[in-house]
């Protein structure tokens, strides 16, 4: 580990840092075997299929070459770039936008920007899709459709939605050439309409689960249209998961096991805080894959179990005047996992008090970059002094490389928690459910039989003010 890595410090989780409510070293020391045997297992696993996604770092040269290929014909030749997608199909392109691209990229002028305007649609609200429509011009678009089953609901038909607009814009030929998947290499619908329409793909390896798939093309074609360097990014993931071979220096076992520990004592929360508003949509990334992960009614045991632990996403210094209060004084439910970012990308220093209020001398030629780090230290401890548990994430910048590293980190820590928790981190059997009614209400065939039972849930009028 050196000086630059990546660094998780987890003081203010201990008992002799924080007093009572934190977690003292027995305790710790007490959960060390389960700890290593979560290493273990999860090191066991990576030949079997859902894990997959842990090789992603390490073979795709090829895959790499395509996708850098592809990316730079649509900066030469188109003005926007879209992806249709939901949860872990979208998400991840959403953190590599906001994480590596200018905080105002679509505002920029074209040589500015040196990439297309970008938008990841994951919704199906109606104003939002036509609010989309009303800003592109579909003539100039790529969309990339983004669905590892190739049935999901939302995207197939936003995908119909533009197909029918681009046809009548372009002739099907040419509209064709507006669209690319990634999907699976086998089945789904998506990739039937891809033979019939001989539309490019790239592919989602199997054992690569949404949630899991962001160094796959699902993330990689998003952002090597938008120049990032994404060997740089699955040269941070390999980093991290060489790293993480080694029980001693995984910071993602590491946490992971904190989180379990404090789960255990009643802290059934996780509040997901970076001080940095680039990584704002991280904590949603993170949210979904920690609920959508550990959220399990049954163990592998087929154990009733109904474990997870809540993720909440915040951001600082924003929400230490909202949320703040809450996690300071509120019920001692919940740990707070900060991001610090040692380097911001830009700063920015505030004048010399020429207004010559002395109360504003504190303020006078003070960075921002100073001024963010030092509110970071501030909730910190006083989250600390009031014996709340937190602890922070630090890296250097916010660069590809790191976004590797801490995609790969969490990604870790929470298969490590699945272990903890012994459920399957890799299926969404709630989601599933919900995807289901949603064709049996649309009337998709071979749905037929759940109508009736959903019928019973949504027409009731008995409880309505
Ligand atoms: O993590 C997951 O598996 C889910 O969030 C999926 O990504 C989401 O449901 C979209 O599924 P698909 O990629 O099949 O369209």
């Amino acid at each position: 580990m050196g000086k630059n890595d990546l660094l998780f410090d987890y003081n203010n989780m201990m008992a002799d840092v924080i007093g009572d409510n934190g977690i003292t070293n027995e305790e710790l020391n007490s959960y060390m075997d389960k700890a290593k045997l979560a290493h273990y297992n999860f090191e066991k696993k990576k030949g079997y299929n859902m894990m997959e996604w842990t090789k992603l770092p390490y073979e795709q040269d090829s895959v790499a070459q395509e996708i850098e290929a592809f990316a730079k014909n649509v900066r030469q030749n188109f003005d926007y770039f879209v992806v249709l997608g939901i949860g872990g199909s979208a998400l991840g392109a959403s953190v590599i936008f906001d994480a590596l691209c200018h905080y105002n990229h679509n505002l920029l002028s074209k040589d500015k920007r040196n990439a297309p305007i970008f938008f990841v649609e994951d919704n199906v609200d109606p104003d939002r899709m036509n609010a989309l429509l009303d800003v592109v011009d579909i003539k100039k678009t790529m969309f990339n459709v983004v669905t590892k089953s190739g049935k999901t609901t939302e995207t197939l038909a936003q995908f119909l939605i533009v197909y029918k607009l681009l046809k009548r814009a372009l002739g099907e030929e040419e509209a064709n050439k507006h669209i690319v998947f990634t999907t699976d290499r086998k089945k789904g619908d998506l990739l039937q309409v891809a033979k019939q329409k001989n539309i490019k793909c790239f592919y989602i390896p199997e054992g690569v689960g949404g949630r899991y798939s962001v160094l796959s093309p699902v993330g990689l074609l998003p952002a090597s249209v938008l120049g990032v360097d994404i060997r740089d990014m699955l040269m941070g993931a390999r980093d991290m998961e060489e790293r993480c071979k080694n029980f001693e220096s995984n910071p993602a076992v590491m946490k992971a096991v904190l989180e379990f520990i404090s789960y255990n004592k009643g802290l059934k929360i996780n509040v997901m805080m970076p001080y940095s508003q680039s990584l704002k949509s991280f904590s949603s990334w993170y949210a979904q894959l920690m609920g959508e992960s550990l959220g399990k009614r049954l163990s592998l045991d087929n154990e009733v179990v109904n474990v997870g632990i809540t993720p909440v996403s915040a951001l600082g210094v924003t929400d230490q005047h909202s949320q703040q209060q809450l996690y300071i004084e509120g019920p001692n439910d919940k740990t707070i996992t900060f991001i610090t970012v040692s380097n911001t990308k830009t700063d920015i220093i505030t004048p010399s008090n020429s207004l010559n209020i002395k109360e504003l001398d504190y303020i006078s030629n003070v960075n921002l970059g100073k001024l963010i780090y030092v509110e970071n230290t501030a909730t910190r401890y006083a989250l600390s002094v009031n014996g709340r548990m937190n602890n922070t994430i630090i890296i250097p910048q916010v660069n590809a490389y790191y976004l590797g590293q801490l995609f790969t980190m969490c990604m870790y820590e929470i298969v490590y928690l699945g272990e903890m928790f012994n459920i399957n981190a890799f299926d969404q059997p709630g989601v599933e459910d919900g995807k289901i009614a949603t064709f049996a209400m649309l009337n998709k065939s071979g749905y037929e039989d759940r109508l009736e039972c959903i019928e019973m849930f949504t027409v009731l009028t008995k409880y309505i003010v």
